[in-house]
């Protein structure tokens, strides 16, 4: 795993959108993987801009989100689909045909999985896959457990992730209980991994998952296994490793 430091979160944001631009300038047709969460906005903020002075064409580019809580719609602006709309995808030129998120209205959690994984499979692999943590360690939304979960499944959300997502939510009973995931297995298969860590609450993690056992307990210790992963990680982030 390559660490690259950034001062704070927008240094962080810019060096992460400076290693996805390089990917969509060396390779137009790529496919990218995304995250949501408030990790990746600063990335979106960057990437846009970029594409506004020319420097960045989205036309070739297949995205291909993490995850989508299940049970809410598209126009719901807590889905994952309004956010990747709101801030990457109205406001560059990726073609809507070439994104893809999981269906979270589709009530058939087995048949939305096999669909999803399906068409991670056509795309041949992902490129680059833009990853943030959770503060228990979850990736996407692949939650301690006692196994590392393959592929796309639909998961129960933890109290923990559930707390950590209220802010975002009127009332703590509108936060879905449940969401469509990429499993681990989907995620490793990227070629390359760009995961950003901000802000001193996630410096305790950063220790656990990336200088502790690689475990089920810490989803994200897997990615100590991927010969290709950047972390981009502010000072805060950092603060317990240095
Ligand atoms: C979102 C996702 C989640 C987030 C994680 C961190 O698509 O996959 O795993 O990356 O919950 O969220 P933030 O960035 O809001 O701290």
């Amino acid at each position: 795993m390559r660490v690259i430091k950034g001062k704070d979160y927008k240094d962080m944001s810019r060096k992460a959108a400076n290693i996805i631009s390089a990917e969509i300038i060396t390779k137009p047709d790529c496919v990218l993987g995304l995250a949501t969460g408030s990790s990746p906005i600063g990335i979106y903020e960057n990437l846009v801009h970029w594409y506004e002075q020319d420097d960045l064409d989205f036309s070739q580019v297949t995205s291909v989100n993490l995850d989508e809580y299940k049970g809410l719609p598209k126009e719901n602006d807590q889905s994952y689909d309004y956010f990747m709309h709101e801030y990457l995808f109205n406001k560059v030129n990726i073609k809507p045909e070439n994104i893809n998120i999981p269906n979270g209205m589709e009530e058939d959690s087995e048949k939305e999985c096999a669909r999803y994984n399906q068409v991670l499979e056509d795309l041949g692999g992902v490129d680059l896959q833009l990853l943030g943590i959770g503060h228990n360690g979850h990736i996407g939304f692949n939650e301690p457990g006692e196994a590392f979960e393959k592929e796309t499944h639909c998961v129960d959300l933890t109290e923990s992730t559930i707390n950590a997502n209220k802010r975002f939510f009127e009332k703590e009973e509108d936060v879905p209980r449940q969401a469509y995931t990429m499993g681990i297995k989907s995620i490793m298969k990227a070629k390359k991994i760009l995961l950003i860590i901000s802000g001193k609450e996630k410096a305790g993690i950063v220790k656990e998952a990336f200088f502790g056992p690689v475990t089920p307990k810490v989803p994200a210790s897997i990615l100590q296994l991927h010969n290709d992963v950047i972390l981009v990680a502010d000072a805060d982030a950092l603060s317990e490793v240095e």
